[in-house]
């Protein structure tokens, strides 16, 4: 199953695609988390992309490419994948095609999470992540203990682009760069639009009703 979770930041991409992971059996391949993981270990990747990051811009395009190209032939994508926050723009795009054809694993879906601007804003800014993976939201769904990861037991944080500057401009990096592709994968006849703004499970079993389809 080869499946691309699109969406605009907060939408849920990363929630729903931990649990879809665990339920399908396939790789949850998050851009997000792959450049966190570098910027926490300040590797020259993580270095550059940092800057990007903390000023809710995005990173050159070679850069995802290469990073992309290299996740996706790795073994564990044998039998399929799940991506989160990737592709991002047209270019991001077309190279994901050119590399899809080359492994022979094309998509079959490209999911669209919707959740008006609002609910964005107020997911984004109440948010807060362990650095396990994990991630709590202030009143959606808060942790057992106040500040505590529930998982493993670590001190939440506040990701450095979830103030609410950055979070703004995130969303209007979504709007110029990374929307027009809802025509592009509408165009191909691979969009699938999903309500994003209900309840965690009920958005789940949204998408599994989609997914089912492709196993
Ligand atoms: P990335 O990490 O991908 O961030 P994003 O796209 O901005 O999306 P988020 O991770 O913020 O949101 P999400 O949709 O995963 O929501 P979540 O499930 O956490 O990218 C970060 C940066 O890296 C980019 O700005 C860019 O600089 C760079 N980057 C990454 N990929 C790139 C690329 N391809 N090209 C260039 N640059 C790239 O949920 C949010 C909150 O809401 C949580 O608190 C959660 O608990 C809560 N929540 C989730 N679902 C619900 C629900 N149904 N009801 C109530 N609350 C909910
Ligand atoms: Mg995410
Ligand atoms: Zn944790």
């Amino acid at each position: 199953m080869n499946i691309a979770l699109f969406g605009p930041p907060g939408a849920g991409k990363g929630t729903q695609a931990k649990e879809l992971s665990k339920h399908y059996k396939i790789p949850h391949i998050s851009t997000g988390d792959i450049l966190r993981a570098n910027v926490r270990d300040a590797t020259e990747l993580g270095l550059k992309a940092k800057e990007y990051m903390d000023k809710g811009e995005l990173v050159p395009d070679d850069v995802l490419i290469g990073l992309i190209r290299n996740r996706l032939t790795e073994p564990d994508c044998e039998m399929g994948y799940l991506l989160d926050g990737y592709p991002r723009t047209i270019p991001q795009a077309d190279a994901l095609t050119d590399i899809l054809a080359e492994i022979n694993k094309p998509l079959d879906a490209v999911i669209n999470i919707e959740v008006s601007d609002e609910e964005l804003v107020k997911r984004l800014s109440g948010r807060r992540s362990c650095s396990c993976g994990e991630s709590y939201h202030l009143m959606f769904n808060p942790p057992e203990k106040e500040g505590v990861c529930d998982a493993c037991g670590s001190g939440l944080y506040q990701r450095d682009d979830d103030g609410e500057e950055v979070i703004l401009q995130r969303l209007a990096v979504y709007n110029e760069k990374t929307k027009p592709l809802i025509d592009y994968y509408g165009n191909e006849g691979l969009l699938v639009n999903i309500n994003g703004a209900g309840a965690v499970d009920e958005v789940f079993r949204d998408i599994c009703n989609v997914m089912d389809q492709h196993k």
